[in-house]
């Protein structure tokens, strides 16, 4: 049932598939699969929203799809869920791209900041999460020379429902300390952030390349935290570039 060349890629919050559309295409000989998470682009919500019942969510996705066996990429909160796929099931995982996440869990201050974003969504609908993400989630060079990107942005995030939005926040804050998680992998790990990434920045990707043995770390100019929406070209180069190791290397974590 399982296929070796499937990339399934995990998308941010608060978005859906529709953030990969650059992505999707990009590499040839590859079946890409671009789940959504529950409540994002329409799929069901959770009774209770975490990031590991996700991470259920997602393999649940992926059985649904005959698919055993796989690469992982996600950015951000799609790296938090695939840390619930390795804690889950990592003998499904045959690579790992972890794009501008990290692994610590929410600091007080970021917490009780998820808290207004979440009474935020409820009084005044997902533009008004979008006017305020935005200035962080895209780098300033974007911001300041890329106006069609930041409406696009603004448009994706617009096109989630509130619900999913206050879920996502949810299970964000509440996600478990995945730092345990990077010793134990051993497959082929890329780690891709934008230098301009300021919500999960250059420092925890660094973190990670320093603790995932063998990983490659890849660090894109001139993007921010929404590298593969900010700079496709070079996100899809290193994924390209990192994707025959999967197939040659077929350790399990
Ligand atoms: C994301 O991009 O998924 C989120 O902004 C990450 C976060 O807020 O921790």
């Amino acid at each position: 049932m399982s296929s070796p060349s499937v990339l399934v890629l995990v998308h941010a919050f608060p978005f859906g598939a529709a953030m990969w559309r650059r992505q999707a295409e990009a590499f040839p000989g590859w079946r890409v699969v671009m789940p959504a998470l529950p409540g994002f682009d329409g799929h069901s919500r959770l009774v209770e929203p975490t990031i590991d019942a996700y991470a259920r969510d997602l393999l649940a996705t992926l059985d649904r799809l005959g698919i055993e066996r796989a690469v992982f990429g996600g950015l951000s909160m799609g790296g938090y869920t695939i840390f619930g796929v390795l804690r889950q099931a990592p003998h499904r995982v045959l690579g790992l791209i972890l794009a501008d996440t990290r692994t610590s869990v929410d600091s007080p201050d970021r917490r009780a900041a998820r808290e207004r974003s979440i009474a935020l969504a409820r009084a005044s609908g997902p533009s008004a999460i979008a006017g305020e993400m935005i200035p962080n989630i895209l780098g300033r060079t974007t911001r300041e020379s890329r106006p069609d990107v930041v409406a696009e942005v603004r448009a994706l995030i617009e096109a989630q429902p509130a619900e999913a939005i206050v879920d996502g926040l949810r299970a964000m804050m509440t996600r478990p300390d995945s730092q345990p998680v990077l010793d134990r992998i051993t497959v082929p790990t890329t780690i891709i952030v934008g230098d301009e990434d300021t919500v999960t920045p250059p420092s925890d990707a660094r973190f990670m390349h320093g603790r995932v043995r063998g990983s490659t770390l890849v660090t894109i100019p001139a993007a921010g935290h929404m590298a593969n929406l900010e700079a496709p070209e070079a996100f899809n180069g290193a994924i390209r570039a990192f994707l025959p190791r999967c197939l040659s290397d077929t350790r399990t974590t």
